[in-house]
């Protein structure tokens, strides 16, 4: 064992953390593709013992042993940890570093802890996570949690998500049910590569933050009640969000491109652009399936909530032509969910896509 185990003492929030089993099959795969080793990681990793309290299980460039961490797992480290700074570095997502020069920025711990317990109150209690696999449940709900510590290190997106949260009841919500969904959809598909996972969680926390700029009266009604008017202010919330984000220049251009396109669709004449399906962002068209379950299954203008089976047979209803039909079946999946008999056709493009 080439690995120094060190125990130190420092604070949990100095650390970010990511799902075990998550990143143990996203090194499976590299290995398997690579034929021999897992890509090695320039930071140090380590598994946390008690609080406060951290180990050391590899250093910095050192191979990963894939079966070590198996065994850690099995024995109950349920989590990876990385420095949070080195873990921003590794997604390329820089946003506490960015503001580090002045202290008085910083976000109060308490404010955060604050938004971070509601997070995690909206997806056990709203987003029906008794009929989800205990173990893509608690992979997508670190994941959702991890995006939210890592924002709120940044106070310009941590006071974007407070505005998300204080503007309406449904917004937040809402987002972290489009955050979360996606990301099972992600994990469904493999897709568990942590920089993958965590830029689909982003998008999904932020995809509709250029809302917060459109009045309230409007943001509140279900589309059908909107003038068309309405629908044209409605509309620009893609292409606003995208240029909001655009000012928070440690953001990834590909999240700035997801959000610009979650209202795009596989008909083309989806908007801002109208874009045609193979044109459209793949995260961009896997963020539209979980937005529009999002929509039908948390409380909101389009809905009183539905139970995830009625949201599916809406969707197939109304909306099968404009979604990726992928992203949806993996959605469908992550539920246990068989589409009716009619969709027989569906089914058989889904399978054939497998
Ligand atoms: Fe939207
Ligand atoms: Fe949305």
């Amino acid at each position: 064992m080439t690995h120094q185990a060190e125990i130190i003492d420092s604070p949990d929030e100095s650390f970010s953390k990511l799902n075990m089993l998550d990143f143990i099959s996203s090194k499976e795969i590299e290995k398997k593709i690579s034929k021999s080793h897992a890509k090695k990681i320039p930071y140090d990793l380590y598994i946390r013992l008690s609080p406060q309290k951290f180990v050391r299980i590899v250093n910095k460039n050192q191979e990963i042993p894939v079966e070590r961490f198996r065994n850690y797992y099995e024995k109950g480290a349920l989590f990876v940890y990385m420095k949070k700074e080195d873990f921003q570095n590794y997604l390329g997502i820089n946003l506490c570093l960015t503001e580090k020069i002045s202290e008085n920025k910083l976000v109060p711990q308490e404010k955060k802890l604050i938004l971070l317990k509601h997070t995690g109150e909206i997806i056990l209690d709203c987003l029906y996570t008794n009929e989800i696999d205990q173990t893509a449940l608690e992979s997508a709900k670190t994941m959702v949690e991890t995006a939210t510590h890592i924002l709120s290190d940044s106070s310009a997106a941590f006071e974007l998500l407070k505005a998300l949260n204080e503007y309406t009841d449904h917004l937040y919500a809402h987002c972290v049910a489009v955050s979360f969904y996606s990301t099972l959809i992600a994990r469904q598909l493999q897709w568990n590569a942590p920089v993958t996972l965590t830029k689909i969680t982003i998008a999904g926390l932020l995809h509709d933050i250029g809302k917060k700029d459109i009045p309230r009266t409007i943001i509140d009604k279900p589309r059908f009640n909107m003038s068309v008017e309405e629908i044209k202010i409605y509309e620009t919330h893609p292409i606003t969000g995208m240029q909001i984000l655009s000012k928070l220049e440690a953001v990834p251009e590909e999240i700035l491109q997801i959000v610009m396109q979650h209202h795009e669709d596989c008909t083309g004449h989806g908007y801002p652009h109208g874009l045609k399906k193979g044109q459209i962002h793949p995260l961009a068209r896997l963020i539209a399936v979980s937005d529009k379950f999002a929509e039908f299954v948390v409380k909101g203008p389009e809905s009183q909530g539905m139970t995830p089976e009625n949201a599916f047979l809406e969707i197939l209803n109304l909306y099968r032509d404009l979604l990726d039909t992928t992203f949806l079946y993996a959605l469908m999946q992550v539920f246990g969910f068989e589409p009716p008999k009619k969709y027989i056709q569906l089914r058989e493009e889904w399978e054939e896509e497998e």
